[in-house]
């Protein structure tokens, strides 16, 4: 086996900045949390997302960049190398083992929801007249249930996926990103506006920032929780795997509350494009995974200039999902690479090919066969996979990267990392070492209770 090599790096703060944000604004963003907002209540749901982002997963995005830039290798190998230049057991190494494998998992059926999004993208060219509610359903419905197309969709986008970062740091990840997010960025502020303009933007304004608090519980609180580790692309091995491109001379806490503050952004704007056509069309906010696959099209088949603005969100969408999914993929070609020194368009290939099987299961798993009436704690395989990563992976897996750089490496180590004013360092470290393990404790901890003792 070939030693470790020595990894590429962005040529730019800016490539960096723009390949960090394109993997946190994705499907996280634009499909997940307009429907969880809407499943959650609205408000509250929204403003204790956005504490989660700030007070948790930012100090959390910061140690990860900081672990990735100064192991200067994949998750698995930055993790053993520090611990064991801290004087720390080696069994740290599963933190990067859980990022990689959980991405895998992740992108397993990213690709499948990806397809789903290309495959609509192709249907809004052609339009959605004629759409009421009941078509919407019956035709979202019919397309993920059917056998063969959405495996095909999902092997199309896993295609983009591989030809992409088989091509590389510079080659593949920076040239997609430069051209795609400026385009995300421009498309979903227009469509915003345009939503604004045409539809009910006050009912919107109200329902995403009006809190009822009364429709909290423990289960949004977990689930809010959850998004901010998934928007944010957090403990899976994306975003170390990012900060391991970084040059010394970056600063890594800006470029953190750049991208977290990018990042929900974007999920804001999404809400504020989507949920006016949905007020003004009469339709259910709460609609679950299929709000924008079955409650949008019904507006774009009526609204005026709807085939262009159809193809136009779905084409976002298609934007959004990609260049998340690179940074799913990257963590594990990385990996593999690294330990191997196989050339990386094999690598991509070999990984993407079992993340291919990995997903027709999920796919299928929709459907009406056998797989399809498989369930695992009610869950069929997507929800499934969906819960061990987002709810109990991703959540852990952040905490214990807190409690680590918190309270395993020397505090003079992590300042000379992250090279901070010595009054902000300690707002940070507080939270990494305080507030961080003990928000997410304290989140499973009432899930446990609830689900298990009381419920
Ligand atoms: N942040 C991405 C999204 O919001 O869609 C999803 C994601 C990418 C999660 C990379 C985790 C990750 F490591």
């Amino acid at each position: 086996m070939a030693g470790p090599t020595q990894h590429a790096h962005w040529s730019s703060r800016w490539t960096f900045l723009l390949a960090a944000v394109g993997s946190a604004v994705g499907l996280g963003n634009i499909w997940k949390f307009p429907y969880e907002a809407g499943e959650g209540g609205g408000g509250a749901f929204v403003l204790v997302y956005l504490a989660f982002v700030f007070i948790v997963g930012l100090p959390v995005l910061i140690a990860e960049l900081s672990l990735g830039r100064r192991g200067q290798l994949s998750p698995i190998g930055s993790m053993a190398k520090i611990a064991a230049e801290e004087g720390r057991s080696k069994a740290w190494a599963i933190v990067g083992w859980s990022g990689v494998l959980g991405g895998v998992i992740v992108l397993s059926f990213y690709s499948v929801v990806g397809g789903w999004v290309l495959a609509y993208l192709l249907k809004a060219l052609s339009g959605f007249s004629g759409y009421d509610a009941a078509m919407s359903t019956q035709t979202f419905g019919n397309f993920v249930t059917d056998p063969v197309n959405p495996i095909i969709a999902h092997f199309a986008f896993l295609a983009i996926t591989i030809g992409i970062v088989s091509r590389g740091v510079q080659g593949g990840l920076e040239k997609a990103v430069t051209f795609l997010m400026p385009a995300l960025f421009v498309l979903l502020v227009g469509l915003m506006l345009y939503s604004a303009i045409t539809a009910d933007f006050a009912a919107a304004l109200n329902f995403l920032f009006n809190p009822d608090w009364g429709k909290l519980n423990v289960n949004t609180v977990l689930q809010a929780l959850g998004l901010a580790f998934f928007s944010l692309s957090l403990a899976l091995g994306s975003i170390m795997t990012y900060g391991s491109y970084l040059t010394k001379d970056m600063n890594i806490p800006q470029s953190a509350v750049t991208i977290a503050a990018a990042d929900s952004g974007v999920a804001l704007l999404a809400g504020l494009a989507i949920f006016p056509i949905v007020f003004a069309y009469g339709l259910n906010p709460g609609q679950s995974v299929g709000l924008v696959f079955t409650t949008l099209p019904i507006a774009f088949g009526q609204m005026p200039g709807g085939v262009i603005v159809g193809t136009l969100f779905f084409f976002l969408l298609t934007v959004a999902a990609v260049t998340s999914a690179i940074s799913l993929l990257e963590p594990a070609v990385s990996y593999v690479e690294e330990r191997t020194g196989i050339d990386r368009k094999k690598v991509a290939v070999y990984i993407g090919t079992g993340i291919f099987a990995m997903g027709t299961l999920s796919a299928w798993g929709q459907s009406g066969n056998v797989l399809g009436n498989i369930s695992i704690f009610g869950l069929d395989f997507m929800g499934l996979k969906d819960f061990i990563t987002n709810n109990i992976m991703m959540p852990l897996g952040g905490m214990f990267i807190a409690i680590f750089v918190g309270w395993f490496i020397s505090r003079k180590n992590m300042m000379e990392e992250l090279t901070m004013e010595e009054g902000t360092f300690k707002i940070w470290y507080f939270l990494v070492r305080y507030v961080c393990p003990v928000a997410v404790g304290a989140v499973f901890v009432s899930i446990i209770y609830n689900t298990v003792i009381a419920g």
